[in-house]
């Protein structure tokens, strides 16, 4: 350890090539090449004799989740409105928000007009906090939002027996956590509904896509016509060259269906996901034993969590190392030393430059609208030190050989053994 960090001058301690994200599985190019020629590339193109892939992922997907019902949709963004909407959710309603999330976490609520309340997260899970949810109830909240952070369980029980007493629907956000158990059942599983995004980053991806799965009958209807413009796929049998999606007009919607090439890749991606949360899930064992030993607190989940999705490896930094360097530098030394990127949490939604409703004509619909969704408002200092102490990297790199996730304890041993050489 007598080199100098490599951010600073000294050789780098691991030069090796990490593996890349998304990777294309056994079934891609061919699917692809199927969607192409059979003359339908979504739902919202006439039925051509066979169940279409978006229908092939759906029935697959609910499976995976334990869910009775999935609706696929577009992105996970349309996914959380959809499902917002689908349980009754509207103009001027209250929906409790983690603090520490993606910035579609409050974006999805201030786009169907909702008011997000941005609500405090646990230190030890980064997800939402079941004692500051209660604190956050009014009159006015129809719903709790929750998100499975980067790769952590929320603690499930706690959260549904709040929404339960409150009467309010419980959507888990899994955006980060496909693949994760709770009780020994999937995640998305547990609320009134779950949802999933399928961007390029996530576990299941397919570049963008989305999903929203649910045990109810009348929401899954209501979110099949929110995301394909007021249509639901009959149930009934379709002749070639008829519309498989009948115009019910019962509930206005808007385009947010998936495209079959889309749900090409998704099946694609769901035949390899097991497989590779087992790899991650082996490589966060050893990295977290390592960690832990150097003093530093690695990311927890809720008790009862039976099976982790490491989306992003998340570990916290003691006080000492973090009087002496700031995290963003200490982030920076790693991404030198292992070279692949090694970041900070999302920056928390009351302090995030891409949570700004005031820029947005759409929302300016009254001063008092605008008063409520100002998201300075809001107080977060638990999600407020998470971000100033806690660094993490993306789950790809928890798919590499385990003489490289030791490259990665190494490069932490490292950066603590010279982090005077990062005071700023
Ligand atoms: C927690 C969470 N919710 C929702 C989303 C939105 O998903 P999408 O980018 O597919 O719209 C993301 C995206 O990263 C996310 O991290």
């Amino acid at each position: 350890m007598g080199n100098s960090l490599a951010l600073v001058g000294g050789p780098r301690l691991a030069d090796r090539e990490w593996p890349r994200w998304p990777q294309p599985g056994g079934r891609a190019l061919k699917s692809l090449e199927d969607v192409l020629e059979s003359g339908r590339w979504t739902i919202s193109c006439a039925y051509q004799g066979r169940t279409s892939y978006e229908q092939q992922f759906a029935t697959a997907f609910a499976e995976y989740c334990g869910s009775a019902l999935c609706v696929p949709t577009s992105t996970g963004t349309a996914s959380l409105a959809v499902a917002l909407e689908a349980c009754g959710v509207g103009a001027f309603d209250e929906v409790v928000v983690p603090g520490l999330s993606w910035v579609a976490s409050a974006s999805a609520v201030l786009g169907i007009n909702a008011v997000p309340v941005l609500v405090d997260v646990d230190p030890r899970t980064y997800c939402l906090d079941p004692a500051a949810v209660e604190a956050a109830i009014t009159d006015r909240t129809r719903a709790i939002t929750l998100v499975h952070a980067y790769s952590a369980v929320a603690d499930l029980d706690a959260l549904l027996e709040i929404a339960r007493r409150h009467n309010l629907p419980l959507i888990e956000d899994c955006a980060h956590a496909h693949g994760a158990r709770y009780n020994n059942w999937p995640v998305g599983a547990f609320g009134t509904a779950g949802v999933f995004s399928m961007q390029g980053s996530k576990l299941l991806t397919s570049g963008e896509g989305g999903a929203v799965v649910t045990d109810d009958p009348e929401i899954a209807v209501r979110a099949e016509h929110l995301r394909a413009d007021g249509r639901v796929l009959r149930r009934e049998p379709v002749n070639i060259g008829e519309m498989e999606l009948l115009e019910t007009g019962q509930l206005m919607g808007s385009n947010a269906c998936l495209s079959e090439f889309h749900a090409a890749v998704l099946l694609d991606q769901l035949d390899l996901l097991d497989e590779q949360t087992l790899r991650r899930s082996r490589s966060a064992d050893h990295l977290s034993a390592r960690l832990g030993a150097l003093g530093l607190t690695v990311q927890g989940t809720a008790t009862g969590t039976t099976d982790r999705a490491y989306y992003r490896y998340a570990v916290q930094l003691p006080d000492e190392i973090l009087a002496v360097a700031p995290v963003h530098r200490i982030a920076q030394a790693l991404t030198a030393e292992l070279g692949f990127p090694v970041t900070q949490t999302h920056r928390p939604l009351n302090d995030n430059p891409l949570n700004r409703p005031s820029s947005r004509r759409r929302f300016a619909t009254d001063a008092e609208y605008m008063a409520r969704v100002e998201p300075s408002q809001f107080d977060l200092p638990v999600a407020r030190r998470i971000h100033a102490s806690v660094v993490s990297f993306g789950h790809e790199v928890l798919l590499a050989p385990l003489d490289a996730i030791e490259d990665i304890a190494l490069a932490f041993e490292k950066v603590l053994a010279h982090i005077r050489e990062l005071a700023e």
